[in-house]
């Protein structure tokens, strides 16, 4: 077991030790960015109004860095209520709940207030609502930006990611989208990205540009394409058993402090965009790329098509959200 992983488990299981000395009203939250990555920022945000609004019976304590796991490794211990809050994203949940797949198909949003009027609008909630019988409840979106491929060379058409292995969430949708893009995808857990990349496990990967400067993946892939595949949002969810122990007052807090941490994001995230594509351009050497995004569109159209017959349900959330951004 690496060093690192090491250190990280045992950190896990004293934090959870510790669970019966802790107040039920202390939610414990895992996520898996650094303390300067914009949504620690918006969630300790949320930590502070919880505790407002619920005149102080609610605390929330924020544990960043995977310390307690991974996404995936989190929202499994999130399920038997071993942690409480996990803040994850579409295409992790994906695998936990199927619906939250309709966010990772590939461009689907139009641009960024299409994004914000599905995700803090009625089919938002109706996709938060989908994973009650799964252990988990989300609670909010956060912004993420849009997703784009990088790697050492530059990537301007689905023709230049012939052969090469692209790092993917464990998503199946990821998985399908990058095949239908002509190259080969890996899934892997984020910790692990970074090696990865600098030892040629992978040949290139695709993120927001946030998460690609704080988590160094600039240092070892210089090139990146705005290929704006997709908006991924982020999502906070909650343990169904640590939500049933909460009283109506205090989830009606929680519930309010977590939408107006949503909205609290929006500006945190757009200036994060801007500062971290400054920090790459200027001290990480890295090339930002406009590229015609046309031959990536065409490449995943068949998805939808495939979608819509194999799963019409889904297909029908998807084309929802398509819609209301018409
Ligand atoms: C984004 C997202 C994370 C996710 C990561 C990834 O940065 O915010 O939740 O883990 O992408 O690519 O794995």
């Amino acid at each position: 077991m690496a060093i690192n992983k090491l250190v990280s488990s045992i950190v896990a299981t004293a934090v959870l030790a510790c669970s019966a000395s802790v107040s039920a009203a202390t939610l414990k939250l895992s996520h898996n960015h650094d303390r300067n990555h914009p949504v620690h920022e918006a969630m300790q945000f949320m930590a502070k109004r919880a505790k407002e609004l619920s005149g102080g019976s609610l605390k929330v304590r924020i544990y960043p860095d995977a310390t307690l796991g991974t996404q995936r490794e989190s929202t499994e211990l999130l399920q038997i209520g071993a942690l409480d809050m996990v803040k994850s994203n579409a295409s992790e949940l994906e695998s936990f709940e199927s619906t939250y797949s309709a966010f990772n198909m590939p461009y689907l949003f139009r641009d960024r207030d299409h994004f914000y009027q599905v995700t803090m609008g009625e089919i938002g909630e109706k996709i938060l609502a989908s994973s009650e019988d799964k252990g988990f409840i989300g609670l909010t979106y956060y912004d993420a930006g849009s997703r784009n491929f990088y790697a050492a060379k530059p990537i301007q058409s689905p023709a230049d990611l012939k052969g090469m292995k692209v790092r993917v969430q464990p998503s199946p949708t990821a998985v399908s989208m990058v095949q239908h893009m002509g190259a080969s995808p890996t899934p892997l857990a984020y910790g692990e990205l970074y090696t990865a990349l600098d030892q040629g496990v992978v040949d290139s990967a695709e993120n927001n540009i946030t998460s690609f400067v704080t988590s160094r993946h600039g240092e070892v892939a210089k090139q990146f394409s705005f290929s704006e595949h997709a908006m991924i949002p982020d999502v906070l969810v909650i343990s169904k058993i640590s939500w049933d122990k909460l009283s109506a007052d205090e989830q009606k807090a929680l519930k309010q402090a977590a939408l107006e941490s949503s909205m609290e994001m929006k500006d945190l995230w757009a200036e994060a965009e801007d500062k971290n594509r400054k920090y790459a351009e200027e001290k990480m050497g890295v090339t930002f790329m406009s590229i015609d995004k046309t031959p990536f569109v065409k490449s995943v159209e068949p998805m939808y098509v495939e979608l819509k017959k194999n799963n019409a349900e889904l297909s029908a959330i998807v084309e929802e959200i398509r819609k209301a951004g018409a």
